[in-house]
């Protein structure tokens, strides 16, 4: 059997170790991999390929981003000169038969987020025999309870608090830290829990400036400084502003409201506040530990779903074990943090803030 592999969207610590996987497994089950270049462009016939064999993955495990290149959507539509997402969805189907046809591959392999998992679920419709395994450093996807690339965009987000907290308490000043995630949590979440955060603002939780404030002052009174404060990319303003950056096909990128909440922190405390935005810091680098384990986990998995004909269907994380749900019931929907949930009830119960 040949199977393909392409991985689409953003890259994620951990891609590297899906391929891994994929190519070990694959290789103990005689089946040959082929790995597409830059996403879905990578099927554009007659393909854009590397064949993929274990020699080709030695030492990839540990190495961030992906030997495959990646590119998403609009790129994709860009390429091609598409426009509405009829005809992108028809070109996807159309490239995609003809190019695995002409190299007789009997399963592809779509690592990818929400957007890109979407696609494998249009192809798989479509009746082309896909695999899908959830990719991103958000944790937003449904049916999955993690993702790799997460754990690594969370450790990246608690190595900066830990480097932010000397340089905030020697100037006794507020310190703004923006992550990503999207319209998700998480990474805030998680990382401001793990590196002593004071206050997360998240989008899940309205928030308002003069109760941060208020925070701030109170443990001024306590003989507290400085004050550390994470906010994700996605959380809205108090006036509902959600901020995003960048024009035309960029203009959906989030990002900035970190410098807005420390010019509005500084207006109403009058203590010098600073922000400082992670980005893609968060995306780059090596995968931690678990996420190269997740990653070979999930690889191995995927081509044993292939092997069973299993199309359709994704890998999926619950409880500790790896198995498997259909790509439907992972996209559709993003998963955000439950406001009410165990997570926000421990954040708040050591202390930190939500702002509300
Ligand atoms: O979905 C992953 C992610 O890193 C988000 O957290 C972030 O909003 C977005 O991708 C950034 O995308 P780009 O790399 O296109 O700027």
């Amino acid at each position: 059997m040949r199977i393909g592999i392409l991985n689409s969207g953003g890259d994620c610590p951990g891609l590297n170790a899906v391929i891994h996987g994929v190519v070990g497994a694959a290789s103990k089950l005689g089946m040959e991999v082929i790995g597409f270049r830059d996403g879905f462009e990578g099927l554009i016939p007659p393909g854009d390929y590397m064949q993929l064999g274990l020699t080709d993955t030695v030492g990839i495990l540990k190495l961030g981003g992906t030997i495959l290149g990646t590119t998403n959507k609009r790129h994709f539509a860009a390429k091609l000169g598409l426009v509405n997402l009829e005809e992108i969805a028809g070109t996807v189907v159309d490239l995609t038969r003809e190019t695995l046809d002409g190299l007789e591959i009997e399963a592809l392999i779509v690592v990818g987020g929400e957007g890109s998992l979407g696609t494998a679920l249009h192809l798989y419709n479509a009746g082309i025999p896909v695999i899908g395994v959830p990719k991103t450093i958000d944790n937003d996807l449904q049916a999955t309870a993690m993702t790799f690339g997460f754990d690594s965009a969370v450790s990246c987000v608690v190595d900066a608090l830990d480097r932010l907290h000397t340089t905030a308490v020697s100037h006794k000043r507020v310190m703004v830290v923006e992550v990503m995630g999207r319209n998700a949590g998480w990474i805030a979440l998680w990382g401001g829990i793990a590196g002593g955060a004071d206050v997360v603002l998240i989008p899940e939780i309205d928030f308002s400036l003069e109760k941060v404030a208020a925070v701030i002052e109170e443990r001024e009174a306590r003989g507290s400084y400085s004050t550390m404060i994470v906010v994700a990319e996605g959380a809205r303003l108090p006036d509902g502003d959600l901020i995003t950056k960048g024009k035309g096909e960029n203009s959906v990128r989030l990002g900035g409201i970190g410098e807005v909440i420390a010019d509005r922190i500084a207006e109403l405390t009058g203590k010098e506040t600073r922000a400082c935005t992670l980005g893609h810091l968060q995306r780059g680098g090596q995968p931690t530990s678990l996420d190269r384990i997740l990653g070979a986990r999930f690889g191995v998995k995927a081509v044993e779903l292939a092997q069973q004909k299993k199309f359709g269907s994704m890998v999926s994380y619950q409880a500790y074990h790896v198995g498997s749900v259909t790509i439907e019931e992972a996209v559709h929907k993003v998963r955000t943090v439950d406001p009410n949930g165990e997570v926000v009830h421990t954040a708040r119960a050591i202390g930190i803030s939500l702002g509300d």
